[in-house]
């Protein structure tokens, strides 16, 4: 892809005249003709220049097995090309038509309780049966051989959210295969996964199951490398389709996979990040107003740094109601042009949406559209084309990155591992934490990063948070020592380093020796605290839900110490001075305003600033050209209040020129200053 940005996505920005992207699924196959010369009127009307066609039509373009009927599809790429939209191509491995099932039943998933699903629904496959997975590569290839070089597409997106986990035969089989490469030995199978307790021990690799129901707790090892083996085994068969494509299209048409965030955790998203073209997401906010302003930001925030920081796009948001996991979630007049400008802020490359048109019958009828129900007389379609309008304004952004000082510590394992059986406490919660740290960030108006204990650069932020590594290898936790030594603030919280990366408990304190020599600290024991209870520190934090025995090595500062139950006047809060850096260690949960004020003094003394100051709910967010010549600060208003924000530059939105003393954003209000050169 020479001779753009740098952007992954500069294939396709060529394709859309260097406009950012901006469009949704399109499913034609719902409506017929006189709807389809709507649409292209109407994706006019809306600016739409990019498509994501075929998600869910296998079941018509091979309607029987090995017969394909490209007729329908010929005809839309070529009308859409006419209208000048071009095609994110689908496979649409995600939804095997009946016929698949009837012919390959052992090819249907089967839940840990032995239930074999079957069709009716979608997402119903198991990625490790022979037959699935040939089905996938052969129409895939079939689809590349036929639209490689088609003028309408501009990108690949294979299959639709991996998230299918299966525990039958196959998935055993394949178990076995990737627990030989890990670990080389039934013996060393059997000593990471600790059978010798409870009479566990394997005595050949037949007898290996996946994490089928059982009695009584799972083996813990067991369960966390099932885990990895499934995203494994997902990243082989995206592999598989992404080179079948490849190998009938152009390098400069990017291909991807759409990953759901923020939430979902079936896949090892770091390790996707290194293998798609470019990083593609699904966002739904699970909450309304500034909450959803938050999530927009957590998962975008995650998107970039899965992508290595690189520009990356949102493949699709909600116009207006979502299904969340308890009720459907409308979004507010404004929410759709403030999201997706939260999310172009934070590096995607445009904005797209599920779907183009609101279905009329199916399992997601009530699932808004760019069209809902009610056409394009509607308040939903008007904010649509009034959003198409403004991002269309916004092509001078194309390949510039987002550049955040400050970086949350996020590792797959700890997730896996910490949504484990029989831990210490009902109330540990990876995602949570995770979130909360992002959040108290966010509050203060930093943008953030999220990195993996494993980056070898993490040098390039001065402040690391490190919210649950419940699982940390030795090699981590030597970069983590290494990085607060070369001058660098790192937070780590409670239950960090508590497991080696084979679920093994560390002996002799935690956490990981490394980690303690930086933090000045050992951990000498545990002590859940019982639910809703409460416990005061001597600074004035309240804090729930755990506490630790501390043991001070290295002279640490204890900043705050327990002030009641067993640990009274021991240190809860601790602050070292090592190197030229500082580590930080919170052995207990802290409530959220005294997290945030840990955070904000976490700020201050390292240093990190927001781009400018604006108060809670609004977003201050850059991104900078390449080149450095020139930035552009996004300012996003997500208050119900008027907000003035000093700072002069040339808003894309209006294309007025501000003046130095600045703007103010009426609520819900956003700007986007080009600022040239950026302010030091
Ligand atoms: C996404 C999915 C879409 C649609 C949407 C509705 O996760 O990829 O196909 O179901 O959710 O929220």
């Amino acid at each position: 892809m020479s001779g753009g940005t740098g952007s992954p996505l500069d294939g396709v920005l060529r394709r859309l005249g260097g406009r950012l992207a901006f469009g949704g699924d399109y499913n034609p196959e719902q409506w017929d003709e006189a709807v389809w010369k709507e649409d292209d009127l109407l994706m006019r009307w809306a600016h739409v220049n990019l498509a994501t066609v075929g998600v869910f039509s296998w079941a018509l373009i091979e309607p029987e097995e090995g017969r394909y009927d490209f007729g329908r599809l010929d005809a839309h790429l070529d009308r859409l090309h006419a209208g000048g939209v071009s095609v994110d191509l689908a496979t649409p491995t995600a939804s095997p038509p009946p016929w698949f099932t009837l012919a390959h039943p052992d090819a249907m998933p089967v839940t840990a309780e032995g239930v074999r699903l079957t069709h009716g629904s979608r997402d119903t496959y198991c990625l490790a049966a022979p037959a699935y997975r040939q089905a996938c590569v052969r129409i895939a290839t079939a689809l590349a051989e036929r639209y490689g070089d088609h003028p309408a597409v501009a990108m690949w997106h294979v299959h639709n959210e991996y998230a299918t986990v299966c525990h039958c035969d196959h998935a055993a089989a394949a178990f076995r295969v990737w627990l030989r490469a890990r670990h080389g030995t039934l013996d060393a199978v059997n000593d990471a996964w600790g059978t010798a307790f409870w009479s566990q021990r394997y005595g050949s690799w037949e007898q290996i199951l996946p994490p089928r129901a059982t009695q009584w707790h799972r083996n813990p090892g067991l369960a966390l490398d099932y885990r990895r083996f499934w995203s494994d085994l997902a990243l082989d068969a995206y592999r598989e389709q992404r080179d079948a494509i490849r190998a009938h299209t152009t390098p400069d048409r990017p291909v991807t996979t759409n990953l759901m965030l923020p939430g979902y955790q079936v896949l090892d998203l770091w390790a996707f990040g290194r293998e798609v073209d470019v990083v593609g997401i699904d966002h739904y906010p699970a909450a309304p107003g500034i909450d959803a302003a938050a999530d927009t930001a957590f998962g975008a925030d995650r998107a970039r740094s899965f992508g290595g920081g690189k520009p990356w796009l949102l493949i699709e948001q909600g116009a207006n109601t979502v299904y969340t996991a308890d009720r459907t979630l409308p979004k507010e007049p404004g929410d759709l042009l403030r999201l997706t400008l939260a999310h172009i802020a934070r590096g995607s490359e445009g904005a797209l949406f599920f779907q183009w048109r609101q279905s009329r019958a199916g399992a997601e009828i009530w699932h808004s559209a760019m069209v809902p129900h009610a056409g394009p007389d509607s308040r939903v379609f008007r904010e649509v084309t009034d959003a198409g309008a403004v991002v269309a304004r916004l092509g001078e952004l194309t390949g510039s990155v987002v550049r955040p000082r400050a970086a949350v510590l996020h590792d797959a394992d700890c997730w896996w591992a910490l949504d484990g059986q029989g831990l210490p406490s009902a109330s540990l919660d990876y995602h949570r934490e995770l979130r909360r740290a992002h959040r108290a960030l966010w509050d203060s108006g930093i943008t953030a990063d999220f990195a993996h204990p494993a980056d070898p650069d993490l040098g390039r932020y001065e402040l690391l948070v490190a919210p649950a590594l419940f699982l940390l290898s030795d090699a981590d936790a030597e970069r983590l020592r290494a990085y607060v030594h070369g001058g660098g603030t790192l937070l780590v919280q409670h239950f960090t380093g508590v497991v080696d990366e084979r679920h093994h408990a560390r002996i002799g304190g935690y956490p990981a020796e490394p980690l303690r020599v930086a933090l000045g600290v050992r951990v000498e024991e545990y002590r859940p605290l019982p639910a809703e209870s409460t416990v005061s520190l001597s600074d004035g934090s309240q804090a729930t839900e755990w506490s630790e025995l501390l043991r001070l090595t290295d002279p640490a500062d204890a900043v705050a110490s327990y002030t009641e139950g067993a640990l009274a006047g021991e240190p809860a809060l601790t602050r070292h001075a090592y190197g030229s850096g500082t580590a930080w260690y919170a052995s207990t949960r802290l409530d959220d305003p005294s997290y945030a004020a840990l955070v904000t003094r976490l700020l201050t003394e390292s240093g990190v600033r927001p781009e400018t100051a604006v108060p809670p709910g609004v977003e201050a967010v850059r991104r900078h050209a390449p080149s450095d010549d020139r930035s552009w600060l996004f300012l996003i208003n997500h208050t119900q209040a008027p907000v003035t924000v000093p700072t002069a530059g040339h808003d894309l939105l209006t294309t007025r020129t501000i003046p130095p003393a600045g703007l103010t954003l009426p609520p819900g209000g956003a700007a986007i200053l080009r600022q040239d050169p950026p302010p030091s």
